[in-house]
């Protein structure tokens, strides 16, 4: 270990006393004494920057525990952050997550500052679908409503009825009254609600890449190893996956599963932070860690958060006539939730 290491490390430095201290001891199951002295400063800077600026930090249940226990005003799912978001009284708000949750921050936030520290944050929904393959859709299914996820641009919100998340995807497809909906653009999840409503269902062939790489082999994988563990899937999962699961649901879901129901030993089939974020709330529970990481959540760093909030950058715009139709969209789907 190198000197300066060593004059970082114990517990009377700075780094683990006070408040700095307080907040080290909700990761310290996940992030190792050794490791916190070189992400303090920058927990610290960004505490106090938050107060100058009267942001609030929105962070996704993905990000690392560093940020997800260090620095989040609300951790969540997507449907969880836009809610947050359509509420906030902040002045500035920073997304640590992807490029989507920040343009849907600003959608129902036009009048405020939304900032995302690494404009390349992106998602492979995301760029599976253009507004022009929405309307050639439509031209297709005249008369057809279309249904999106929230992992898309505000350019393809713009030509839908209205968004969904994987946490309301049913009760939105339902609140329609039609007999048939597109659904765009995450095939899995469009085939995951066909099986829990009689609505029909025409689906787009987009794929998330950090789920559609698990496999049911894996799954009963971690059976043969685990013969007690509980299998807790996202719905973006391919159906083969979601059919050895115990679970299915959203990464809000899944939290909620393992708080409520304190499994003795569990597996979350997603992305890898979760499973840290959880783990440092839960040690009575064990986690079983399969790790496929979302190279666009990994954009996200505390030093990118920093730098954003010192520099106001980068900051998320959204072209006035795509908003007006894309916030329609999101705003229709957020009162189905008041219903
Ligand atoms: P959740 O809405 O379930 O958090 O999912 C968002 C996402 O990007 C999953 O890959
Ligand atoms: Fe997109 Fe998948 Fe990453 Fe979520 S995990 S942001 S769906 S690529």
């Amino acid at each position: 270990m190198t000197p300066s290491l060593l004059a970082h490390r114990g517990p009377e430095t700075p780094a683990f006393t006070g408040r700095l201290g307080e907040i080290y001891a909700k990761m310290a199951r996940v992030v190792p004494a050794m490791e916190w002295p070189f992400f303090a400063p920058d927990v610290a800077a960004i505490t106090e920057l938050k107060r100058q600026r009267n942001a609030i930090v929105l962070a996704h249940n993905y990000q690392t525990p560093e940020i997800y226990h260090g620095v989040a005003d609300i951790v969540g799912d997507s449907l969880a952050l836009a809610r947050a978001a359509a509420k906030t009284k902040a002045e500035a708000i920073l997304l640590a997550g992807v490029h989507f949750m920040a343009e849907t921050a600003k959608l129902l936030n036009p009048g405020k500052t939304v900032l995302i520290p690494d404009p390349k944050a992106g998602c492979s929904l995301a760029a599976s679908i253009t507004g022009a393959d929405v309307r050639l859709l439509r031209e297709r299914y005249p008369g057809v409503p279309v249904v999106t996820y929230v992992n898309t641009s505000a350019e393809v919100k713009a030509e839908s009825d209205i968004c969904c998340t994987s946490g309301n995807a049913v009760a939105v497809v339902e609140s329609l009254g039609a007999p048939k909906v597109i659904f765009l653009p995450d095939e899995y999840l469009a085939l995951n609600v066909a099986k829990q409503t009689a609505v029909e269902i025409v689906a787009w062939k987009g794929h998330c890449e950090v789920h559609e790489r698990f496999t049911a082999a894996d799954i009963r994988g971690f059976r043969e190893s685990h013969p007690d563990v509980i299998v807790l899937a996202h719905p973006e999962c391919p159906p083969e996956v979601i059919a050895e699961a115990d679970f299915t649901g959203s990464t809000a879901g899944m939290s909620d599963y393992v708080a409520t129901r304190r499994p003795k030993r569990v597996v979350l089939v997603t992305e890898c932070s979760m499973s840290d974020n959880l783990a440092a709330e839960h040690p009575e529970v064990d986690f079983v860690r399969p790790c496929n990481l979302c190279p666009h959540m990994k954009r996200i760093t505390l030093a990118k958060i920093r730098r954003s909030l010192e520099t106001m950058r980068h900051e998320v715009t959204i072209e006035p006539a795509v908003a007006a139709r894309a916030r329609q969209a999101v705003e229709r789907m957020l009162a189905v939730g008041r219903r």
